[in-house]
């Protein structure tokens, strides 16, 4: 199966989440794009539902799919979001920001009552850290926060902009800083440490927030729920429970 078959194959999983009524928010990046396309075409053949984007990116692909766009001030609550991840670690603790986008990604799970992380098993792995660790920085404040990372040994990198000239810019005008850390033993204490630096304006690290995953494999698609044991990609690991 190629990764775009993975891709689609999880996406259309995640539409039996769906049902009529549903505030739902929509991630962003390659995997959670196919479920918008997905959730476009269910609009069109009837479904009634009205969305909240993560990003500008996937706001305006909503927008010419016909999805009805909401906002925080008309729905507070969404019933669910599905968004992709970087990194899924037991207890789907994930990093996420891999776009960029793991500010808006953070304030929309926070408002949904489920998280449905979609993703192929390139993502599941017993440790988080391999996959550089997104922190949103505001840009005064970024020569600070880069000692202040450094400090905790977490080798931060601004990262560049898609084209390579200047820095990437956020949906919400900031920069960002890779932190190439390596294996997060204490992910939990790590998050705390960086939340603690005036002028993050958020972290890459999400953990407590997902209550499922969808992740899409040679032998179809298998649900990780909070308390599974993973399976590590290379087939490691004592066999999850459902
Ligand atoms: C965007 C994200 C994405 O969900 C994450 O980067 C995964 O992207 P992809 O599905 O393209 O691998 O967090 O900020």
């Amino acid at each position: 199966m190629t990764q775009d078959e993975a891709k689609l194959l999880v996406a259309k999983r995640a539409m039996e989440f769906i049902s009529d009524g549903m505030r739902v928010g929509l991630g962003t990046g390659t995997t959670a794009t196919p479920f918008i396309y997905e959730l476009g075409e269910a609009v069109k053949a009837g479904l009634r539902i009205e969305a909240i984007a993560t990003s500008e990116g996937s706001a305006k692909l909503a927008k010419e799919l016909g999805i009805p766009l909401t906002t925080f001030d008309d729905t507070p609550v969404l019933d669910v979001v599905v968004d992709g991840a970087d990194e899924i670690a037991p207890g789907l603790a994930l990093i996420k920001g891999g776009h960029g986008a793991h500010l808006r990604e953070k304030i929309v799970a926070s408002a949904s009552k489920q998280f449905i992380v979609v993703a192929d098993e390139s993502k599941v792995v017993h440790k988080l850290g391999k996959f550089p660790l997104p922190v949103e920085v505001i840009q005064f404040a970024l020569p600070l926060v880069t000692l202040r990372l450094d400090d905790l040994g977490l080798n931060p990198v601004l990262r560049p902009s898609p084209g390579g000239a200047g820095p990437w810019i956020t949906d919400e005008g900031n920069v960002i800083l890779d932190c190439h850390c390596g294996e997060i033993q204490d992910p939990e204490k790590t998050a705390k440490e960086i939340r603690n630096i005036v002028g993050v304006v958020e972290h890459g690290l999400f953990l407590g927030m997902a209550n499922l995953a969808l992740i899409a494999g040679e032998s179809g698609v298998r649900e990780l729920r909070v308390g599974n044991v993973l399976q590590g990609p290379g087939g490691t690991g004592t066999s999850e429970l459902r």
